[in-house]
């Protein structure tokens, strides 16, 4: 299918009817751009997760996991600047009262002005001009900016007043950056050292939307990497060049996808270069899928100020004493997922147009389930049923009995998965079952005995390197 009859809706409407997502608190009417995983999409999940943990962790020497709590000391915040400044320029229009984030619909309505290096009253001198018209309503007329706080705020132990107040994490990274010390001393490292976290992140963001691109709960895939100050270039470089190996991993069409060098106006001042990639999203449009940024020492330096603990690092080469600098490649793993979905999915025309299959054609590796066995008959449900046993020991599996086989086909098909097992008539007899495989339809028989080790085979050789 071509891209332009791609439909972001029509995409996440079948997310939505196969199992991939489920609204949220659905059987109380919903919550407000809430969304949760269903069986479909939290294999998706993992599959993504193993993935990049191979890339970025297993395969770069330097780096570690660590898992920090989502809940901290609320110093942490105030430390970085969060408390202070990661707030989101809020107006509501004075007639229909809706609400938009002022920058957001500048941005929209005059592209050529440079809202991110406009302060609060440039932008409020743009909204009060009158050029500016409410999207919902037409007028223009919107009151002052208020600067909305966009952490959760929420309460430890059993008192709910202010020393008891504290924030959900707005981003996985600073977990990272005050556990340096620790893993430096607990993993015996010298420099360079990543280290590496994936988690949930919480920000209360006041225009949500388009499906899973914008929540309030997401969840990241973050890298902290400390090095010498003065190698910054070749570590971005470095971590550019990966990033761009793992999106091909992903196997998301390459003219799909964008770096995006951000220009200095857009840098924050302690930043020398940022470079976000970018997925050009059906019906939306480009929209950032993770950033790499260069940091200095610009986080450490103020937990190293805030906590009065020494964060430097001491060379036991060169005995120099620094405060390592970072480069920081941040990816929203939701937003990875919405673009794999987007760029799977395909309405194929069969049999010149007459008919039609859904497809969703992921890196075999990624798919949700790997393998489908399904009995020809009813009749061979307890004979097939053992093969399932078989390869789930090795893979995700499916075992599907309803339907014509055609029907069943067609469903994996519209779910991703890359191999479907049939045990027909012949089975018993030869000892092989016929494999199907999603992409080509082509099949083959091969026997029970091999099944794991051909699915085996199969993954490494459909696997981008
Ligand atoms: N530590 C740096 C940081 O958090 P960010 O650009 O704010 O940087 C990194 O976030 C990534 O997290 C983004 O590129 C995006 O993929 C994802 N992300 C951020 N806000 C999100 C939201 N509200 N919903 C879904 N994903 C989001």
């Amino acid at each position: 299918m071509a891209e332009k009859e791609k439909n972001f809706e029509e995409v996440t409407t079948h997310l939505i009817t196969s199992g991939f997502v489920y609204q949220g608190s659905e059987i109380y009417g919903g919550l407000s751009n809430s969304w949760d995983y269903g069986p479909l999409g939290a294999l998706l999940k993992n599959h993504v997760k193993d993935l990049w943990l191979r890339h970025f962790v297993r395969g770069i020497e330097y780096n570690v996991q660590i898992d920090p709590a989502i809940i901290m000391n609320p110093k942490v915040w105030m430390a970085t600047g969060h408390v202070a400044n990661f707030h989101d320029p809020l107006v509501d229009c004075k007639y229909c009262h809706s609400r938009y984030r002022a920058d957001q619909i500048i941005h929209e309505q005059k592209p050529e002005l440079d809202v991110d290096g406009m302060t609060q009253d440039q932008l409020n001198d743009v909204m009060q001009s009158g050029e500016i018209l409410c999207p919902s309503c037409g007028k223009h007329e919107f009151t002052p900016i208020r600067q909305f706080q966009m952490m959760f705020k929420t309460f430890i132990g059993v008192t709910e007043d202010k020393q008891s107040e504290v924030y959900l994490r707005p981003e996985t990274a600073q977990g990272i950056f005050i556990n340096f010390k620790n893993v430096l001393r607990t993993t015996r490292r010298k420099l360079p050292v990543g280290i590496v976290d994936i988690g949930k992140a919480f920000r209360n963001e006041i225009t949500p939307g388009n499906f899973t691109f914008r929540t309030r709960e997401f969840e990241q895939m973050e890298i902290e990497f400390f090095f010498k100050p003065g190698e910054d270039d070749k570590w971005f470089e470095f971590y550019k060049e990966n990033c761009k190996s793992f999106v091909e991993k992903l196997g998301l069409r390459e003219e799909k996808v964008r770096f995006r060098d951000h220009e200095p106006a857009e840098l924050a001042f302690y930043s020398k270069a940022t470079t976000d990639i970018e997925y050009d999203f059906p019906t939306m449009g480009w929209g950032e899928l993770m950033g790499i940024a260069c940091r200095s020492d610009y986080d450490l330096g103020r937990h190293m100020e805030s906590s009065s603990q020494d964060l430097t690092y001491l060379d036991p080469e060169t005995n120099e004493k620094y405060i390592p600098h970072v480069v920081e490649p941040s990816f929203g793993l939701d937003r990875l997922m919405l673009a794999l979905c987007c760029d799977a999915y395909e309405v194929e025309s069969l049999k010149d147009g007459a008919d039609s299959r859904i497809v969703m054609h992921f890196a075999p590796e990624l798919a949700p389930y790997t393998v489908a066995v399904m009995p020809l008959s009813n009749k061979l449900v307890d004979e097939a049923k053992k093969v399932f046993d078989q390869v789930r020991v090795d893979y995700d599996a499916i075992f599907d009995t309803t339907g014509s086989i055609g029907k069943r086909y067609r469903r994996e098909d519209a779910i991703g998965t890359p191999l479907c097992v049939c045990y027909d008539f012949d089975s018993a007899n030869d000892g092989c079952v016929t494999v199907r495989e999603r992409d080509s339809m082509a099949q083959e028989r091969i026997a029970i005995a091999d099944l794991n080790e051909y699915i085996h085979k199969f993954l490494k050789k459909n696997q981008v390197k």
